[in-house]
């Protein structure tokens, strides 16, 4: 008997998996065994590229993340193809222009993505907007992203105007992001049937269990009417990763929600992928036991912050251990003062460095560029008003902030790149190569030295 109302899974393993688990390692041929496999459980989406991988196989793989698309297309002729995008960023770090935005999407439906998941660190919807218009002009679909925190400003009614916003910008889908574990699973409940409610194109759950939270964030987001979720094949799930797919699989069997999707097919695919990760963790020194780290909860700090922050003071010579309370401490009041980002790429990076710098030389006594571009509007509007210490610190005649959607001061640069590429020996590169090179010139160049 078919199932009116099951649940759909977007199975993770090939992009966030294993970026959560193995810091981004897995190569092509780890997923090569398994594709046409995978391809018959019955997901709704394989999430395989963007985020972090493209600029992983360039910079550690010697991989061209264009290629390994096609690859995966090949061998993934039913199920669709997912990607993360971040809105104008694209997959770096700074705001790009819209040519460049508007060719890389163009490009990735060509090479074979199917959906994109498009979202902006600051929900400031009008970074969304180019990758949005080029997703649905290249006849993919375009799944709105909220990206989940927890502030004065993000209540559920938040969430709410903001999925309205997003759906009536063309969004064919919405995704609550909680990419640090933090979404509560009744919080989950309550925001997932808020937005059911109201909004009428689909609702996909993407939690992590850093704190662990996740599995059961998840089974509230299905009983509030979530229609799709994430998550990742055993060997790649819990800790800082997602909820297991065989146990929602198991979980939900017989009931309402039922997945369709037959366990015993999951087992030899979760077995290629046990001994993959045994493998990435050898070959690249890689420590992967991490813990439930239920501190993320009381700092609302992203997990891998945490130990990345420890690294990075220790690097400064500072290895007291007050200094590091110190700085978790002043994280929260930093954030505050920025008018509550969500903490997430390169919002993290930024609050992370800010609050260091407040802890070892005095508040706001050294103000990073980047500090003063959040305060000046350059990356969009913060969800909440920014302090007025810090405007009365960075607010200058000649320093006004925008209230313009920040790309709109970049002129083309497709243009600009492809002569920048050919000056450097590369007359004849392909668009894929130009992009590469647009978003990460420093990995990129290497790459083609070696390899064209
Ligand atoms: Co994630």
């Amino acid at each position: 008997m078919n199932n009116p109302n099951p649940v759909k899974i977007v199975e993770t393993v090939l992009r966030d998996g294993h970026q959560s688990i193995c810091a981004t390692r897995m190569r092509t041929s780890d997923m090569l065994p398994v594709l046409e496999q995978l391809d018959d459980c019955g997901f709704y989406a394989l999430e395989a590229w963007g985020g972090a991988t493209f600029d992983s196989c360039l910079r550690y793989l010697n991989e061209d993340p264009w290629e390994r698309l096609r690859t995966i297309r090949k061998h993934v002729k039913k199920t669709k193809l997912q990607m993360l995008l971040r809105g104008q960023n694209i997959l770096g770090y700074n705001h790009y222009a819209d040519d460049v935005v508007t060719e890389f999407v163009k490009r990735s439906v060509a090479n074979g993505i199917d959906i994109i998941r498009i979202f902006d660190a600051f929900n400031d919807t009008r970074n969304l907007e180019t990758a949005m218009k080029a997703t649905k002009a290249a006849g993919a679909e375009a799944q709105g992203t909220l990206v989940y925190t927890i502030s004065p400003y993000h209540k559920d009614s938040d969430y709410l105007r903001l999925a309205h916003e997003l759906e009536d910008m063309g969004a064919d889908s919405i995704c609550i992001k909680d990419m640090s574990g933090l979404l509560a699973p009744y919080a989950a409940y309550n925001l997932v049937d808020t937005l059911k409610k109201e909004i009428k194109v689909p609702i996909n759950v993407h939690s992590h269990c850093t704190s662990g939270m996740g599995a059961m964030t998840i089974l509230k987001s299905v009983e509030a009417g979530a229609d799709i979720v994430d998550t990742a094949l055993s060997p790649f799930a819990e800790s800082t990763s997602h909820m297991c797919t065989e146990s929602l699989v198991y979980t939900l069997k017989g009931q309402p929600r039922d997945t369709g999707i037959d366990g015993s097919k999951l087992t030899p695919i979760a077995d290629h992928f046990k001994a993959v990760r045994a493998d990435l963790e050898k070959t690249f020194s890689l420590d992967t036991k991490m813990m439930v780290n239920p501190q993320v909860l009381s700092f609302q700090i992203p997990g891998g912050m945490l130990s990345n922050m420890r690294k990075q003071l220790s690097g400064m010579g500072v290895t007291d251990p007050a200094k590091y309370e110190a700085v978790l401490k002043e994280m929260p009041k930093v954030r505050a003062d920025l008018g509550y980002p969500p903490l997430v790429t390169p919002s993290s990076q930024i609050v992370g460095t800010m609050a260091t710098m407040n802890v070892l030389f005095g508040r706001y006594k050294m103000i990073p560029k980047e500090v003063k571009n959040i305060v000046l509007g350059r990356y969009g509007k913060t969800p909440g008003p920014i302090s007025e210490e810090l405007k009365k610190l960075v607010i200058t005649p000649k320093n006004q902030p925008i209230t313009y959607r920040p790309a709109d001061d970049i002129p083309p640069q497709m243009e600009k790149m492809r002569s920048e590429l050919a000056a450097k020996g590369y007359p004849n590169a392909s668009v894929e190569d130009v992009l590469s090179y647009a978003l990460f010139p420093e990995v990129a160049l290497p790459f083609f030295q070696k390899n064209r």
